[in-house]
């Protein structure tokens, strides 16, 4: 069995034959057809995530062959007995467990879901982190419901885009906010009320004219602009809050917080619960994962360099095999 092993941050991902034993007595061995690229994978390779261990093959997203079914993996492991926060024997699928960039993969078989049946093979692997992760912050978190005002930032992102998709589906009035104009176009095209662009200054007041402010705003940048997030609530708003790309957030003034009753909801990931409910939503809906780019196994750090580069709209996938 090939996979792409990570030997030591700040190296490329190398791609040779894996003797890793079965980690588990319980495991199975699950045939990879395809994998997908998640921000963290990159966060990894530079040494920018917590527990790294070497050797190990990175990658969260996959989808498979198992028992003659067509399967997708769910990668959040060990959530544990409390549905509001996961426990303390947590883990993501791709570290400290080897992950999915490989032909194979050794899994707990609780872990398997059917795939969408209206999902071909690239699309169900792009699904499985970043649509847990949307579903969960945006429906468990922040109470999302049809008819409410949305904003989601960072729109070209795995996440963002199932976001996106997620409240448009529901019936949600979806406004975005991208660093590129291109992608606000995109957006736009996929049913987006509008966008603005954060490299503009005074962008969040754009948006206050346009809008009128939010009822729900969903964020993975954090950082200064996070402030700017807190003007944009609607009295009542949620901010579901799931990354932090641009690391502390300063200059938050807590009377318009605590005046405006605005809960501002950490998220992470999902329970095995939602992510048999967003597998649902996005069948029920016939959603299809927008996918950025294709590589293939081999071209690993390609993949990697797309993602580093930001110009990606969706998800990177690797096609493993047919
Ligand atoms: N807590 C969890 O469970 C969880 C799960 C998944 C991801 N995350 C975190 O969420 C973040 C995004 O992950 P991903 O895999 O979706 O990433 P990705 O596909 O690589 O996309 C990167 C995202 O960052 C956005 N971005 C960059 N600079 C920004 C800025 N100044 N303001 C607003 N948005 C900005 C990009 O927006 P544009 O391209 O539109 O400019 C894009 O949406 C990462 O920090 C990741 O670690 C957390």
């Amino acid at each position: 069995m090939k996979g792409a092993i990570l030997k030591s941050t700040q190296e490329p991902l190398v791609l040779e034959e894996a003797k890793f034993e079965n980690q588990n007595i319980d495991y199975v061995e699950v045939k990879l057809y395809s994998a997908a690229l998640n921000h963290r994978d990159l966060w990894i390779t530079k040494g920018q995530y917590a527990g790294i261990k070497f050797p190990i093959i990175l990658g969260s997203d996959g989808c498979g062959h198992f028992k003659g079914e067509d399967v997708v993996l769910n990668p959040s492991l060990e959530w544990g007995p409390d549905e509001r926060v996961q426990g303390p024997s947590y883990q993501v699928l791709g570290l400290p467990t080897h992950g999915t960039f490989a032909e194979s993969i050794w899994i707990h078989p609780d872990q398997l879901f059917p795939k969408p049946p209206h999902l071909n093979n690239l699309e169900a692997a792009a699904l499985p982190l970043a649509g847990l992760t949307a579903y969960r912050v945006l429906f468990s978190r922040c109470g999302l419901t049809p008819g409410k005002k949305v904003l989601v930032t960072g729109a070209g992102g795995g996440v963002a885009l199932f976001a996106i998709q997620f409240a448009l589906a529901i019936g949600s009035e979806v406004w975005v906010t991208s660093g590129s104009n291109e992608k606000l176009e995109k957006v736009k095209a996929m049913g987006a009320a509008g966008g603005v662009n954060y490299r503009n200054a005074g962008w969040d007041q754009q948006l206050k004219v346009l809008t009128g402010g939010f009822d729900i705003i969903i964020d993975s940048a954090a950082g200064d602009s996070f402030a700017a997030l807190i003007g944009l609530c609607r009295p009542g708003a949620a901010i579901g809050l799931y990354g932090g790309t641009l690391g502390k957030m300063n200059q938050l003034v807590p009377q318009v917080l605590f005046w405006k009753q605005i809960s501002i909801h950490g998220s992470t990931m999902g329970t095995a619960r939602e992510f048999a409910a967003m597998l649902e939503l996005v069948a029920k809906y016939q959603i299809h994962p927008v996918i950025d780019s294709v590589f293939s196994l081999e071209e690993v750090n390609q993949a990697l360099k797309r993602m580093e580069e930001g110009s990606q709209f969706g998800k990177i996938v690797l096609k493993i095999a047919d």
